[in-house]
């Protein structure tokens, strides 16, 4: 994807702004991580406050942030992908077993495991991966499912009522774990804490990444206590961020700000949809929705226009208004406001 042509240099609440002052919305928040906004004043005191007194120490000393994010949440790593990457490790430790399945189009990571259990376009090119399988009926040695509640970056496909429910039926019939990935899904967002609470199930590993530190890059394994492996290596600037996101997120009940923002978010689409024939599906949990481009003729994904408004999306074009094809008004392109 090119780059925007202008350089942005500052962001706040939900808003980012670039070198020429132009004001955007920002739809994308580093893959939407920014769940407080930008700029969260106690997210910043917390992170200034460690900066100054503690940021980094060797990891065989532990500070009360590390005790406090430990206490909370067991393993705490730096990015999504090495979370899922630990997830698989502890389930083939515990379980004994190698194989690991993955859901088509679950969106778990770039580290050698996690993207081994993953089947989609971002893989091209880095063949052969570590083996994982995805193949139920031959699969000899399973130890673990690994998936994302709402493929998100996947299309954001909200799985079927009871799906969730009926796999971790499998799931403890065939003696595996359920590792669940709930990066963009996890703290608030779907409009209760976490995404696998709408299906009442509980995940063996549960992993947090984006969302957990709000844009600063924490991330964690939470495993039940059946498989409760307590080890941590962080700095104690990053635990610091973990606790307060999560301590905002449940003070300020965001899950059912979400849920209400949602609605109207949803609303307001659908609005959108009504007057224009190259928005599809809408969908989604919460206020994480997403927005189908179609063709507005068969109602198939219309890749190029959907290009278009992934790059284009954030330009100020003209007066911010562009003609798109297929509409019959004109479709505002996340305008500078
Ligand atoms: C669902 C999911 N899993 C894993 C990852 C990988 O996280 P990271 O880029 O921090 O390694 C992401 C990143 O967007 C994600 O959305």
């Amino acid at each position: 994807m090119p780059f925007h042509p202008e350089l942005f240099i500052r962001a706040e609440e939900s808003f980012i702004y670039t070198s020429t002052n132009q004001r955007f919305l920002d739809w994308t928040s580093g893959q939407v991580s920014t769940i407080l906004g930008h700029g969260h004043l106690e997210v910043v005191k917390t992170i200034s406050h460690y900066a100054e007194r503690l940021s980094h120490i060797y990891s065989g000393m532990v500070s009360p942030p590390v005790v406090d994010l430990a206490t909370t949440l067991g393993l705490f790593l730096s990015t999504g992908s090495k979370a899922n990457e630990a997830a698989i490790r502890i389930a083939k430790l515990v379980m004994g077993k190698f194989e690991i399945v993955g859901l088509g189009e679950s969106w778990d990571g770039t580290t050698a495991a996690s993207s081994g259990a993953q089947y989609h376009a971002a893989m091209k090119g880095y063949d052969p991966l570590v083996c994982g399988s995805h193949d139920w009926a031959s699969c000899g040695s399973l130890a673990a499912m690994i998936m994302e509640p709402i493929l998100s970056s996947g299309g954001m496909h909200v799985l079927p009522d009871g799906y969730l429910r009926a796999l971790r039926g499998h799931y403890d019939k065939r003696g595996m774990l359920l590792i669940v990935v709930e990066a963009q899904t996890g703290l608030e967002r779907t409009g209760s804490m976490f995404a696998f609470e709408h299906e009442g199930v509980v995940p063996d590993n549960l992993t947090l990444s984006k969302t957990l530190g709000n844009g600063f890059p924490i991330s964690a394994v939470v495993s039940s206590d059946k498989i409760a492996q307590t080890t941590h290596i962080n700095d104690p600037l990053a635990a610091a961020v973990g606790p307060k996101v999560l301590t905002i997120a449940l003070r300020d009940d965001l899950p059912q700000r979400a849920s209400k923002s949602g609605l109207q978010l949803r609303q307001a689409l659908e609005g959108i949809r009504a007057k224009n024939r190259s928005i599809g599906d809408i969908r989604g949990k919460g206020l994480l929705l997403g927005m189908e481009i179609v063709d507005g003729e068969n109602n198939e994904p219309d890749l190029a226009l959907g290009g278009l408004l992934e790059v284009t999306g954030l330009y100020p074009i003209g007066a911010h208004e562009r003609e798109i094809p297929h509409t019959s008004s004109t479709f505002r392109l996340v305008p500078p406001i």
